[in-house]
């Protein structure tokens, strides 16, 4: 059965393929509510969802998820964490998204590899010139069409962070200093690939932010749509 409506000139019908949609932003930014609401509009308009994240959007990648974010491991290496990401993505475009979108879905993924760039790259400030052949191989060929960013500043994201009350996981302890080039690595990508990016500011109301991405999500899907 074709997953989408089959009354819509849809984008993905024309290409007879699905549709990959991340979602980025710092920490705090609000974007795992923002993706949930996607698909609960595109799921009313009759497309097929898959619904994911990285880290551990496969059963490898929840190990490899605890492994990554639990606070114990403050010895874990920059480079081993790198790799442990990169890990992840391999596992989980190839069991997960890549079939997902052969079958004609939109994968609405929370993160993916401009997330290595910002806090690897950036955050941590690691050469990610080592890792080019594998990014060139393996994930470059399969980066998702439509990026939605979901933009606050640093000091905001740290105060929501602690907002939530709990000791954080081990990124979210990471420093101010550290929130604010993981910003401006976001920043640089979307300046560097500004067709492939959905910019919204993250500090407006989550209807006002969904109303946005509905309004440019449609426009990309050549869906007749509004919020409902
Ligand atoms: P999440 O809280 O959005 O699920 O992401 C888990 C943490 O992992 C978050 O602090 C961002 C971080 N992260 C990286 O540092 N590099 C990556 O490649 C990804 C996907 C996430």
């Amino acid at each position: 059965m074709n997953p989408l409506n089959s009354n819509r000139n849809s984008a993905m019908q024309r290409d007879g393929q699905g549709f990959f949609i991340a979602f980025e932003g710092l920490d705090g930014c609000g974007k795992t509510t923002q993706l949930k609401k996607t698909a609960d509009w595109l799921c009313q308009e009759g497309i097929s969802v898959l619904c994911t994240r990285e880290p551990g959007g496969t059963e490898v990648g929840k190990n490899i998820r605890s492994i990554l974010l639990d606070p114990a491991n403050s010895n874990l290496v920059d480079q081993s964490e790198l790799l442990l990401y990169l890990a992840d993505r391999i596992q989980h475009l190839q069991e997960c998204i890549l079939p997902a979108k052969r079958a004609g879905k939109v994968v609405l993924c929370d993160r993916f590899h401009d997330a290595t760039v910002a806090y690897q790259g950036y955050g941590r400030q690691l050469d990610l010139t080592g890792i080019h052949s594998i990014v060139q191989k393996w994930i470059a060929p399969h980066y998702p069409e439509i990026t939605v960013l979901l933009e606050i500043a640093p000091e905001i994201a740290i105060r929501r962070i602690k907002q939530h009350g709990e000791i954080g996981d081990r990124l979210e302890q990471e420093s101010a200093l550290f929130f604010r080039r993981v910003s401006a690595g976001y920043r640089t990508l979307v300046e560097k690939m500004p067709d492939r990016f959905i910019c919204v500011d993250a500090t407006e109301s989550i209807e006002t932010i969904h109303q946005k991405i509905v309004s440019d999500l449609s426009k990309i899907l050549k869906l007749k749509s509004s919020v409902s």
